[in-house]
């Protein structure tokens, strides 16, 4: 949540820091600010709304400095308001910091800063920061050191110190008026490397364009950045060398390469991106191949139970997971919401394998899930898209997808490339357990492979699914069924619709339905069933006929032949394993909830309220 950037160099800041926003916007994006330092002054210019209003404000051009840092925020503390946007400074305006994450004691931080004398101008948690250092720059022990720039850090730890909560922040003073500070705890920060100068984001993507060498600021890791230096500090201030990473995405996958959103460029990108997420895992006639994770048939053999949990799509994706680890290995495995597993004590020991999904990697529940099932000695595996992100630095192995980053809010390609790689990951455990004929890993592999192929078969015939969105998008509600691995994408295809389109909408197993929800179907209301699986085909057409009946006005996916029948729409999918299917049936459910936002007038890529990565409770 909220997106900080920051820039050191010799060239102006503010263009950098106002691209670099612009790209950070899917963190959030109710105010946006920017802060340079102007001489021997911090200069702030800040608003509610988006970064164009930010870039907009007068004045903004004449801001010269070369030091700066910026933020697009996402409220929790204080509605969205220009007293609230970041950056925010201490009274004596001596000290501006942006900030991601919360901080929760914020309350008694700032009962005790009034009692010394402090003001508050917003409602924010972050405020307290720059007069906490403030604080400690002119009291106490650090007040006395005559070394400022060794001052200035001291009281910036001193303050992060007293800090409860998660937080990334960035610290300028004109006190040291060529570097800026960061800090980290649970949300992201990196540091982008280039010549002469260096970039801070809270996403690699922000600044992708000027870098591809960054540091990974680890949890209560301390950086001080100049233009020609990178310092990092341990918790108690100890200086330390740190490695650099060189990353490989491609600064243009972070554009929008043409499309008129990130989300239907990311949806065309399916294709590619599951080819990439195979990438040499496996190929027909051999074992898959996991490099990156080392479980053995004896520790395999000896779990009793697997977790798999994560937020959002990830947990929908996590859900055709469960699946295809129960059918092909054997074990009960059990999806939960992050935000739930980790307050409810569960059953966990050392024979519990616990498996993570997360797109950015840094969603705060699912961190916190994952540091309990450590504390409980289980293994724990990361799937994530983010190299470096802090899920996989947490976890004991990881496994990334490839799918290239994920700009627009509502995921897209995540999903159908953690679907690939956990299917990946079932058929590696079947194949070391033995625990499946060899003959259905084999047949499913080589179902995988055609995949990327089916999807474009989809992509190449959007008329049906953009004439079904014409003809509802004007709907106030809508309803999903679907029996097996279609019910899992049914919950996804309602969450995304919800998400864009503002359309309330709710997904249920088919065989559920008369057990409540069918009261809800009257003349006219729009059910969207999925049937792919040969097996389910005629109980799921009953429930669907059950829907008609009651005077529903229907659309069905499907791969199947169906008999002549009452439906009001049908898109015809591509066969595939059913294992796998909600790789293709999510496909034009996706399409759907992008033309119906379309043809609201919505902001497909920045939904309402939302925020791609979610690193707060
Ligand atoms: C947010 C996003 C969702 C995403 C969820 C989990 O709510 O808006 O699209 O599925 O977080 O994110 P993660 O990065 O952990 O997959």
């Amino acid at each position: 949540m909220c997106g900080i950037v920051g820039y050191v160099g010799s060239k102006k800041a503010t263009p950098i820091l106002i691209d670099g926003l612009l790209s950070l916007e899917y963190r959030g994006y109710d105010s946006a600010g920017i802060a340079t330092i102007e001489k021997d002054v911090i200069k702030v210019m800040k608003d509610k709304g988006r970064v164009n209003n930010l870039y907009n404000l007068e004045g903004i051009n004449d801001l010269e400095g070369s030091v700066g840092i910026a933020h697009t925020r996402w409220a929790t503390h204080g509605r969205p308001s220009k007293e609230n946007s970041h950056p925010h400074m201490d009274n004596s305006n001596t000290f501006a910091v942006v900030h991601n994450g919360i901080i929760e004691n914020y309350a008694d931080l700032k009962e005790f800063l009034i009692s010394k004398g402090y003001s508050f101008i917003s409602q924010t948690d972050t405020e307290v920061i720059p007069n906490l250092i403030h604080y400690h720059y002119s009291n106490g022990p650090v007040s006395v050191i005559k070394d400022i720039k060794e001052k200035l850090l001291s009281a910036v730890k001193n303050a992060v110190q007293d800090l409860k909560g998660s937080y990334a922040i960035e610290v300028i003073s004109p006190l040291c008026p060529e570097e800026i500070i960061v800090v980290r705890k649970d949300s992201p920060l990196v540091i982008g490397k280039g010549s002469n100068e260096n970039y801070i984001a809270s996403d690699i993507p922000a600044i992708l364009k000027y870098t591809k060498d960054f540091y990974l600021l680890d949890d209560n890791e301390f950086a001080v950045v100049t233009k020609n230096t990178v310092t990092f500090f341990d918790s108690s201030l100890q200086e330390h060398n740190k490695p650099i990473k060189n990353i490989e995405w491609d600064a243009n996958a972070a554009g929008k390469d043409g499309y008129e959103d990130y989300m239907l460029k990311e949806i065309f990108e399916q294709p590619t991106a599951i080819r990439e997420t195979i990438g040499s895992r496996f190929r027909l006639g051999e074992k898959c191949s996991f490099d990156d994770i080392e479980i053995s048939k004896e520790y395999l053999s000896k779990v009793n139970k697997i977790y798999i949990v994560a937020c959002g799509t990830a947990m929908h994706a996590g859900l055709t997971g469960k699946t295809l680890i129960e059918k092909l290995c054997k074990i009960p495995t059990t999806v939960e919401v992050a935000s739930e597993f980790r307050y409810r004590d569960p059953l966990i020991d050392e024979n519990t394998l616990c498996i993570y999904i997360s797109q950015s990697g840094e969603t705060a529940d699912t961190i916190a899930a994952l540091k309990l099932a450590k504390q409980k000695n289980a293994k724990t595996i990361a799937i994530s898209n983010v190299i470096g992100s802090s899920i996989t630095r947490e976890a004991d192995y990881s496994i990334y997808t490839h799918a290239g980053p994920e700009i627009a809010v509502a995921s897209t390609k995540a999903y159908t490339s953690q679907v690939v790689l956990i299917a990946i990951l079932a058929m590696h455990f079947a194949e070391i357990l033995d625990s499946s004929n060899k003959e259905v890993i084999e047949n499913l592999k080589a179902d995988m492979i055609d995949l990327p192929s089916k999807i474009e078969q989809i992509l190449d015939n959007t008329e049906v699914i953009k004439d079904f969105a014409k003809k509802v998008y004007t709907e106030k509600d809508m309803f999903f069924l679907g029996r097996g691995t279609d019910y899992n994408v049914s919950l996804e295809g309602s969450l995304k619709l919800k998400e864009i389109t503002y359309i309330h909408s709710e997904a249920y197993a088919a065989g559920e339905l008369k057990h409540g929800p069918i009261a809800l179907i009257e003349n006219g209301v729009t059910v969207i069933g999925i049937i792919t699986d040969d097996k389910l085909l005629e109980k799921s057409i009953s429930n669907i006929q059950e829907v008609i009946t009651r005077g529903a006005k229907t659309l069905v996916i499907t791969n199947q032949i169906l008999p002549n029948s009452h439906f009001d729409f049908i898109i015809n999918i591509p066969k595939t394993n059913p294992l796998i299917s909600p790789i293709l049936s999510v496909i034009p459910m996706q399409l759907i909830s992008y033309y119906i936002a379309k043809f609201k007038g919505l902001d497909v890529d920045k939904p309402r309220n939302l925020a791609k990565s979610v690193t707060v409770e």
